[in-house]
């Protein structure tokens, strides 16, 4: 008997999807924590934050908001609001990075991370819908075995 078992395929939104997931256990983690860290703790927190966060927003732009009709009547909207927030992150994690006063710090976190927060919220409630409804399945699929590469991850066929 074969043991073959069809799996759905991964397209770019469900990607994006499970890298939202694995930010919110950091934001979760490093919101809990943030009230006892001192300076050098929160800084090294930040660069990691940095890291993942402007990775995502690099293929977000890159591959999905790239791929969106941004002459479509909601779409140029909704596009321009999400950029400006990567950007508002990124100035955020830069001024928390360059930080010299410990409240001001944990403050420059705790907005970083309440804006991430809404900000996931919206593309999940708004953006990705969006997509769903503009673009057939097979671009999806196609722009996720991209983004798939890009991380290095294999998936299974
Ligand atoms: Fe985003
Ligand atoms: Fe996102």
């Amino acid at each position: 008997m074969s043991s073959f078992i069809p799996r759905p395929t991964l397209d770019l939104i469900d990607l994006l999807l499970g890298e939202h997931a694995a930010l919110l256990s950091l934001l979760r983690y490093l919101d809990n924590h943030r009230p006892s860290m001192d300076l050098t703790a929160l800084r090294e927190a930040a660069r990691a934050l940095e890291a993942v966060l402007m990775a995502h927003a690099i293929e977000e732009d890159s591959l999905l908001f790239h791929a969106l009709p941004a002459d479509q009547r909601g779409v140029r909207e909704t596009l321009d609001a999400m950029f400006a927030e990567h950007n508002e992150q990124r100035r955020l994690l830069s001024e928390l990075l360059a930080a010299e006063e410990l409240p001001a710090a944990r403050s420059l976190m705790k907005r970083v991370i309440e804006l991430t927060r809404e900000h996931f919220a919206v593309e999940e409630r708004v953006l990705f819908g969006l997509a769903r409804q503009i673009l057939p399945l097979e671009r999806l699929t196609d722009l996720g075995a991209e983004f798939a590469r890009r991380r290095g991850i294999s998936r299974p066929s």
